[in-house]
């Protein structure tokens, strides 16, 4: 099959389009033939060398956790999935080959149905953004009508379905992003956006009780600041794993509840996910589709990080 592989850890320059053996399907793994690959910052960072990097046990590794494509193959006769069938997913890169290929072989567990409202370059884009949102704000937040909740990088992979999810729970939804983005953010529920750039968000954001921090120390301190727009025994949800090390003494120092987040793949939550794209609550914006052979841009672009929505990798034509 063709897949975007790198040979070593690295920067962008070492993603190569390459003929490599197609995945093994076994046990209860799908093999779907990938039209579309979602780009995520996980995905540079592991080919930069991160963590996650040193799980990797056979080179070249092809990278891409989220995808949308066609069922190749199914488990057994009779399972709920069928050859042919549309659907969307998470694998779990390293320890499975990933998505920017044109074939990925992943958990039975990890694929629904795409949502039929949705393109296939659409439906890549969805998985682990919205998947990490749901998990943050439904999941660990146990968002409410009325609760008062900060998101950070509104404007986002994660952030743009963090803030649909927060609005159409019934929160109260206050959002940070640049100026460019404050009316796409706006359209999206959020109540009131703040321009991190122009303003402190700790200076007229108000009492919150949960800030969705997307962002952490990388830049301006915002995990720390966070802190001081909390409620006492308000929760920060701090997504991006490393990202402030010292979160929980701060948080306790402060009488505030802290924990990390984690995405899981998990087919009853793109179901879930599917239903609210489908019903229109919930819409996808995708900033870019890059052809598979730019697979190096598009990890420019998202180390930059300034992507609004989502950027995908297109890997086939979509199918007739
Ligand atoms: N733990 C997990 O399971 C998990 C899962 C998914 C993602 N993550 C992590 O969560 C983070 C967010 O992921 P993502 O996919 O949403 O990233 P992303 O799409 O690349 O985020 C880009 C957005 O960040 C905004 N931004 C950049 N600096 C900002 C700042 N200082 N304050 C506010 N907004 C800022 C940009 O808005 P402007 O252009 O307006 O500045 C841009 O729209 C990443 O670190 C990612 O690795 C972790």
């Amino acid at each position: 099959m063709r897949a975007l592989v790198i040979d070593r850890t690295g920067g962008p320059e070492e993603l190569q389009v390459r003929e490599v053996p197609d995945p093994l399907r076994i046990s209860d793994e799908v093999l779907v033939r990938v039209v579309a690959a979602g780009v995520n910052p996980i995905d540079a960072k592991t080919r930069k060398g991160n963590r996650v990097s040193q799980a990797i046990e056979h080179w070249p590794v092809v990278l891409g956790g989220d995808f949308a494509g066609v069922v190749e193959e199914v488990p057994y006769a009779d399972h709920p999935l069928r050859p042919g069938d549309r659907v969307y997913g998470m694998g779990r890169v390293p320890r499975t080959s990933g998505s920017y290929a044109e074939l990925i072989a992943v958990s039975s567990l990890s694929v629904a149905p795409m949502p039929s409202t949705l393109t296939f370059a659409e439906a890549a884009a969805v998985p682990i953004a919205a998947m990490t949102a749901w998990g943050a704000v439904v999941e660990t937040a146990k968002v409410h009508d009325g609760q008062r909740m900060l998101v950070h990088a509104a404007a986002g992979g994660v952030g743009a379905f963090a803030v649909q999810l927060a609005r159409y729970f019934g929160a109260r939804v206050t959002a940070t992003c640049s100026a460019g983005n404050r009316d796409f953010v706006a359209s999206l529920g959020a109540h009131r956006v703040i321009d991190y750039r122009s303003e402190r968000f700790e200076d007229v954001a108000g009492e919150q009780d949960v800030v969705i921090d997307l962002v952490g120390n990388t830049a301006d301190d915002t995990g720390t600041r966070s802190l001081g727009v909390l409620r006492p025994r308000g929760l920060v949800v701090n997504v991006p794993t490393g990202s402030w090390p010292s979160m929980a003494e701060e948080a306790a120092e402060r009488g505030i509840r802290a924990t990390g987040y984690s995405v899981a793949p998990d087919a009853r939550v793109l179901s879930v996910l599917g239903r609210l794209i489908d019903d229109g609550a919930v819409r996808v914006h995708v900033d870019r589709v890059l052809p598979l052979e730019d697979g190096a841009e598009a990890h420019r672009l998202i180390e930059d990080g300034h992507v609004r929505g989502k950027l995908v990798l297109r890997v086939a034509p979509d199918p007739d």
